[in-house]
């Protein structure tokens, strides 16, 4: 990005190469993936956190070769296949590039047969998902509904609260429904045509992977002691999340990812155990238009931007 604003900011040219600081890795970029946060920081909606430093990538998910240490690294050596997270809505340089310095705490091995388009898909969506359904306890025998059940983190937790054993109801658009059944849903209901937060039907989960129902309008259509989880962190649902443990009854819970070792231990079991990302790729010269297949709506699963 050279500025602020729409997509028409995003530029493909050159920059100086990173060098890794004390603590950090340089990783040679083979694929990142886009996240909603990505076009948030490029609008300028997080400028007070990402500072005005420009030109600068974007992406926080990515995947390649090390390619060197900084000072004090230690657990890597130069050829390592990683994958992980940079702190691109914190201002840092995104990974959205050829070269990335990426903290090696964010940094973790790729497990061998993994892609390296599946590793760079993985770590937000997936960590984002992992933690939300991690703080409903025990998902077996319960019916959870994931909102925006197809996209980058939806597609997720759907697959995720089915290997917890829960009933899975998914929320997406009409065109998307076979693809919600593909990944295990047991009943897909389209946005469009249900209003999912009406009173009726009701919830042991509510997992908001879109963000936008808000716990007010949930806690209609949650079981008595059900939860609302949510990636967006509204008023209504910050202020429920902090009065809960006084008020009782419904509850709410913010996912939010975590870069911690054992909860990418987690992700990597539950690719071994059949979890499958979906991804769509386009080349990184072609960003722009990968990004405006994200900002248009029409994503499934993941785009990731693969470096030749
Ligand atoms: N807190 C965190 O750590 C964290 C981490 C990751 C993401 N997030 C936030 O979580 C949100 C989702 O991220 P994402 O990567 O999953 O985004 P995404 O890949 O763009 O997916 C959004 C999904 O929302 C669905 N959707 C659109 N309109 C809807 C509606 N009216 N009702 C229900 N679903 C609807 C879309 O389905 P169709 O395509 O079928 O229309 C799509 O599958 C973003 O706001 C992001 O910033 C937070």
């Amino acid at each position: 990005m050279t500025r602020f604003g729409g997509p028409e900011v995003m530029v493909y040219g050159d920059l100086p190469e990173p060098t890794p600081g004390k603590g950090e890795v340089l990783v040679d970029v083979k694929a990142s993936s886009i996240n909603p946060v990505d076009w948030k920081v490029r609008g300028g909606m997080m400028k007070f956190i990402t500072g005005r430093g420009l030109p600068k990538p974007l992406g926080s998910d990515f995947s390649g070769v090390v390619r060197a240490l900084g000072p004090g690294v230690t657990g890597f050596a130069p050829g390592d296949r990683v994958y992980g997270t940079v702190l691109a809505m914190l201002g840092k340089p995104g990974a959205h590039a050829e070269r990335v310095v990426a903290r090696a705490k964010d940094t973790r091995r790729m497990p061998e047969g993994w892609t390296f388009e599946q590793g760079a898909a993985l770590p937000v969506a997936a960590l984002t998902a992992i933690a939300g359904l991690r703080s409903c306890g025990d998902l077996a025998g319960k019916t959870v509904l994931v909102n925006g059940a197809t996209g980058g983190v939806g597609h997720m937790a759907l697959q995720i609260a089915k290997a917890k054993g829960a009933r899975v109801v998914a929320v997406c658009s009409a065109r998307n429904a076979e693809l919600a059944r593909s990944l295990g849903a047991d009943e897909v209901l389209d946005y469009n045509e249900v209003d999912v937060t009406a009173p009726g039907r009701t919830w042991d989960v509510f997992f908001d992977a879109f963000g936008q129902a808000g716990f007010s309008r949930a806690a209609r259509a949650l079981a008595a002691s059900g939860v609302y989880v949510t990636t967006l962190p509204r008023p209504d649902s910050v202020l429920r999340s902090a009065l809960g443990g006084v008020l009782g009854g419904k509850r709410v819970r913010l996912a939010n990812m975590r870069s911690k070792p054992e909860d990418y231990a987690e992700l990597e079991r539950l690719i071994q155990g059949g979890v499958k990302v979906v991804l769509e790729t386009f080349p990184l010269e072609r960003a722009a238009e990968a990004f405006a297949v994200c900002e248009g709506g029409k994503v499934r699963g993941k785009v990731v931007l693969t470096v030749p």
